[in-house]
C-alpha cells in the first residue's frame, strides 16, 4: 500500500497531505507586509517535500496564488512534480467570467495549466449547464487536468458530476477528528463509494483544536505531536486527503511528517469516538 499518495481512476496520484495557503500573502486583501513571513513559509513546504498546493483566486485577492508561483520559480521544483489546484469564485460562474477567472490564475501561477480547477462554493440557483460548459472547454483545452468543488452537498455533487465530461476528482469541505458536523450530511460515504476524494480542509481547525487525554497519549505511542496524530487519523480513512496550513516551519515539517505515523486498529477505534 502506498501510504503518501491516494490513487484515484487507477491512474492519478494524490499526495494525501498538501499545503494549504489561506492567509499566504494575506486575509481577503494582499498584506505586502506578510510577503516575507508567507514567502518563507512555502520555501519551507517545498523544501520539506509539499508538491500540492491548495489555493483559491481570493485567497489575498490573487496575491497567494502570485507568491505560489514566485516561491516554486525560486526553488527550482519541477512543474511537473507538482500538483497545483485553485478555485473560481462563486461570482464567477458564468461562461465568459469562468475563462477570465482561470486566465487569471494562470497569469497569477505563472503557469501554463492548473491541475484541480474547483468551484470554491455553490452559489444559490448556480446554472450547472453554463458553468460546466466553461470548466469542461477549460479541460479540452488544456488549461486544466481535473475538474472538482468545494463546499457542495451530495446532492449538488452529484449534479455536478452530471454536467462534467471528466470525473470530478474532489469535494473540499471542511472535516477534522473533532468536527465532523459537515461530513453528517453523507458527504464522506458518497466520496469513498464513487472514487472521489475527500479533500479535508481546517484538519487542525485553524489551530484552535484542543488535544484531549486520548490524543496525547497516542501522541506519545507514536513519539509524535496531537495535532500529527489528527492529521494521520483524517489520511487513515478511505478517499481522503488533507492541506493543513501553517507559517511555522516546524508546524509544516510536522504537518507533512505526519504521513508517515500508521495508527493501529484500535488507536482509529477510540479516535473514531472523539467527536
Ligand atoms: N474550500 C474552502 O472553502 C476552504 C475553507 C478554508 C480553508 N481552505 C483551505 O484549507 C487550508 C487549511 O485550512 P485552514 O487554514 O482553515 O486551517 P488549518 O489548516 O486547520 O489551521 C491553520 C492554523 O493552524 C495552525 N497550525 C497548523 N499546523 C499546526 C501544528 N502542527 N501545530 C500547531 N498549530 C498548527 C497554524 O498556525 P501556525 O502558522 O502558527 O502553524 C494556522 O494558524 C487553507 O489554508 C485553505 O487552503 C479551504
Amino acid at each position: 500500500m502506498n501510504t503518501t499518495y491516494e490513487t484515484i481512476f487507477n491512474e492519478e496520484q494524490i499526495p494525501k497531505i498538501g499545503f494549504g495557503t489561506w492567509r499566504i500573502g494575506g486575509g481577503s486583501h494582499p498584506d505586502p507586509a506578510q510577503d516575507s513571513v508567507s514567502r518563507a513559509a512555502l520555501r519551507t513546504a517545498l523544501q520539506v517535500g509539499y508538491t500540492h498546493f491548495d489555493t483559491a483566486e481570493v485567497y489575498a485577492d490573487g496575491h497567494s496564488e502570485e507568491l505560489i508561483g514566485q516561491a516554486i520559480r525560486e526553488t527550482g521544483v519541477k512543474r511537473d512534480a507538482l500538483f497545483i489546484t485553485t478555485k473560481v469564485d462563486p461570482e464567477h460562474l458564468k461562461y465568459e467570467q469562468v475563462f477570465k477567472a482561470c486566465e487569471g490564475s494562470r497569469q497569477r501561477l505563472g503557469m501554463d495549466y492548473i491541475d484541480l480547477y474547483l468551484i470554491h462554493w455553490p452559489l444559490a440557483g448556480m446554472k450547472f449547464e453554463e458553468t460546466f460548459r466553461a470548466l469542461n472547454k477549460l479541460v479540452h483545452d488544456g488549461k486544466v487536468r481535473h475538474l472538482g468543488v468545494s463546499n457542495f452537498s451530495v446532492k449538488l455533487l452529484k449534479q455536478s458530476q452530471e454536467h462534467s465530461e471528466t470525473p470530478i476528482i474532489t469535494n473540499q469541505v471542511p472535516y477534522s477528528i473533532t468536527d465532523r458536523s459537515y461530513v453528517k450530511n453523507g458527504i464522506l460515504e458518497y466520496c469513498q463509494q464513487n472514487d472521489i476524494l475527500l479533500t479535508a480542509y481546517s484538519p487542525v481547525e485553524k489551530g484552535r483544536l484542543k488535544p484531549n487525554q486520548i490524543l496525547r497519549s497516542i501522541a506519545e505511542a507514536h513519539n509524535a505531536k496531537p495535532y500529527q496524530i489528527a492529521l494521520a487519523w483524517l489520511i487513515s480513512q478511505p478517499s481522503v486527503v488533507t492541506i493543513p496550513m501553517s507559517l511555522n516551519p516546524q508546524h509544516i515539517k510536522e504537518n507533512f511528517e505526519a504521513v508517515n505515523i500508521i495508527l493501529t486498529e484500535k488507536e482509529i477505534k477510540s479516535l473514531n469516538g472523539l467527536a
